[in-house]
């Protein structure tokens, strides 16, 4: 199991649709992957659920002792597995995270107690910045994918991620790597061509790929399917197609320095 969460210091910059897309990439390379959605905005399911209505109720109830947990993940997309987080109500959710927080490393036993095939790709999608559920995601973490867009918000708050993988991932000898994918890349747009070469410079081996700004992803956000299916020539489905690779490339490449030790020279950066 390689667990996997999606993750940014700021909100809106594309997290939801990069896992989303990850995931359904990932399983047209014959992995197996299951998506949980770790976001109280349960929005996962609009991008992969085969029905998103029915994504009401997931991981809450499942943590809750509500749902056995083979009820709470429904087939997705692709053969992709999806575990949504659920419709909760705000002292619901008070309740669940007030659970997280007294017990730090919940996802991660909870993760190993599924018994996944190996090599099984557990994507997490999360909310922005510090919560207590990136905590959560990244103390489970093998590999994280940072999301950011290229302007100065986005490259004045990486440092908040950096120290947050830092304090809960880095320090875990089964911790693989990090990878950094920047959205909406628009090179008609001054300023975003120059801050995303500036973002190419920082994070120049860690980076995964780029997405462009292609209105094909909100309509296919729009239409309820992954991008793959919504439009299978376009630019996004080019770029995820090429990040899910390197992502895999990196993936793989780390675990076999981690089971080979003199082979460790391969993975540039963790
Ligand atoms: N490359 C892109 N091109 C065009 N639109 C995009 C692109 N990436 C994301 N979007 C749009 O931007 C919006 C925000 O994306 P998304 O919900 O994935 O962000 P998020 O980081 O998950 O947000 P939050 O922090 O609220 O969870 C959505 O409407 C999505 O369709
Ligand atoms: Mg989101």
């Amino acid at each position: 199991m390689v667990v996997i969460p999606v993750i940014s210091a700021k909100g809106g910059v594309g997290k939801t649709t990069i896992a989303a897309n990850l995931c359904t990439a990932l399983a047209q390379r014959g992995r197996q992957v299951l998506a949980i959605d770790l976001d109280p905005q349960n929005a996962l399911r609009f991008h992969i659920a085969n029905e998103p209505q029915a994504c009401d109720s997931g991981l809450v109830e499942a943590a809750t002792g509500l749902m056995p947990w083979a009820r709470a993940i429904r087939q997705a997309h692709g053969g992709v597995m999806l575990l949504p987080f659920g419709d909760v109500d705000d002292e619901r959710q008070i309740v669940f995270e007030q659970q997280l927080a007294r017990h730090p490393g919940w996802l991660a036993e909870t993760l190993a107690r599924f018994g996944l095939p190996d090599g099984t790709l557990v994507v997490l999608d999360t909310p922005p910045g510090p919560t207590v559920y990136l905590q959560q995601a990244l103390r489970a973490a093998n590999f994280s994918v940072v999301t950011v867009l290229a302007d100065a918000g986005s490259f004045a708050t990486l440092p908040i991620v950096e120290r947050m993988l830092d304090k809960y991932a880095r320090v875990r000898p089964d911790y693989l790597g990090t990878g950094y994918v920047v959205n909406q890349v628009d090179p008609g747009k001054r300023l975003n061509h120059d801050v995303f070469e500036m973002l190419r410079q920082k994070l120049r081996p860690e980076l995964l790929g780029v997405l462009h700004l292609d209105q094909s992803v909100p309509e296919a956000l729009a239409s309820a399917v992954p991008v793959h299916r919504y439009a299978p020539m376009s630019q996004a489905t080019q770029d995820v197609a090429s990040c899910s690779e390197r992502l895999l490339e990196r993936i793989d490449a780390a675990r076999q320095a981690a089971t080979f030790p003199s082979l460790r020279t391969m993975e540039p950066n963790r």
